[in-house]
């Protein structure tokens, strides 16, 4: 008899390919990231990121709200900073009435069932859009760790409760979590975008916050990974680990699922992928087109950082999928 073995047969029935699924994406996993901008009762359209708006604090709170009666475990904060208050040094950053401080002390004094999550790195506060201090057209590393390692505290003291480094600087986890801890913060989580690579997709995130700008024909190659490396991603993940990181990130999400399969087997820590703005934009640009679907886009993309091995995923589609699988 041809063929002996029918892989169709569980296949063919709804229930059966529900009963034989192995991977599945749950509000558990989904970490919110959200623009914020000064001022009251304004939202601003992102033109790049179709469906996302920047928020004024009073609008955050409602939307932090809706993120917690949804279940959603987390929030990530992005602020546009006001271009006046941008510098050279990046000073804004550990200003404790900054913007993302003021909107972390608001979100706390709701008592939410809610994750904060603040990045640590210097380009939205820099008049070059740089991550880090620049001298002589270079990011300089140790200089850097000094402003980052205030920038954590500033937003510990805040009340945020898990601290982000993007920046890619050398042992800025282990100096950030000695910082956090002589400051009394010894339970302030760390979630290291650990692989970091330097990609064309955040183009429309730069947009959302403005550092695009300023940051021109520069790039940050020199910081962040080279996308055509991955055991130079393991070498990066094993130092945040072996430096103090709780949790481990790995940054876009669907071009580098190959590295999030690695990390996970690698070193069996909680792992996440942020599906960054492009892979955002791209999803929303062809949907809108009518090239796509949007809602079996945005599923299936979540469900393959599952499938990879993430324990959980930064996505723009949080509270979209939220709501979704809620309504199902
Ligand atoms: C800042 C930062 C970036 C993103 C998150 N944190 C941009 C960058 O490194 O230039 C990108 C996120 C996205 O594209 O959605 N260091």
């Amino acid at each position: 008899m041809f063929p002996q073995v029918r892989m169709r047969r569980n296949r063919r029935t709804d229930w059966s390919r529900r009963l034989v699924s192995e991977n599945q994406l749950s509000v558990n996993d989904l970490i919110w990231p959200v623009f914020i901008q000064e001022g009251t009762n304004q939202k601003t359209e992102i033109p790049s990121m179709p469906g996302v708006q920047r928020l004024t604090i009073d609008h955050l709170l409602e939307a932090a709200r809706e993120a917690a009666e949804l279940k959603i475990p987390a929030l990530a904060l992005f602020p546009a900073t006001d271009p006046a208050k941008k510098t050279e040094g990046g000073e804004e950053a550990y200003n404790s009435e900054n913007l993302v401080c003021r909107a972390v002390r608001a979100l706390k004094a709701e008592n939410l069932n809610l994750g904060i999550l603040c990045d640590v790195a210097l380009d939205p506060y820099t008049s070059h859009g740089q991550d880090g201090l620049v001298k002589e057209g270079y990011v300089v590393n140790d200089e850097t760790l000094d402003v980052l390692c205030r920038q954590s505290v500033v937003q510990a003291e805040a009340g945020c409760d898990i601290i982000a480094p993007s920046d890619m600087m050398d042992g800025r986890v282990g100096v950030i979590r000695e910082a956090l801890d002589e400051a009394g913060f010894q339970n302030v989580q760390i979630m290291a975008y650990a692989a970091k690579y330097a990609s064309a997709f955040y183009g429309p995130f730069r947009d959302a916050v403005g550092s695009g700008a300023n940051l021109g024909t520069g790039d940050k190659r020199t910081y962040q990974m080279n996308p055509a490396n991955s055991e130079e991603a393991m070498r990066e993940v094993g130092l945040d680990i072996s430096e103090g990181a709780d949790m481990v990130m790995v940054k876009p999400g669907m071009p580098y699922l190959d590295i999030v399969r690695r990390v996970k087997a690698e070193f069996e820590v909680p792992t996440f992928a942020y599906q960054v703005s492009g892979e955002y934009a791209m999803i929303s640009a062809a949907a809108q087109n009518g090239w796509l679907d949007r809602e079996h886009c945005m599923l299936e993309s979540l469900l393959c950082f599952k499938r990879a091995g993430a324990d959980g995923i930064l996505t723009y589609f949080a509270k979209e999928v939220a709501q979704l699988m809620q309504s199902n």
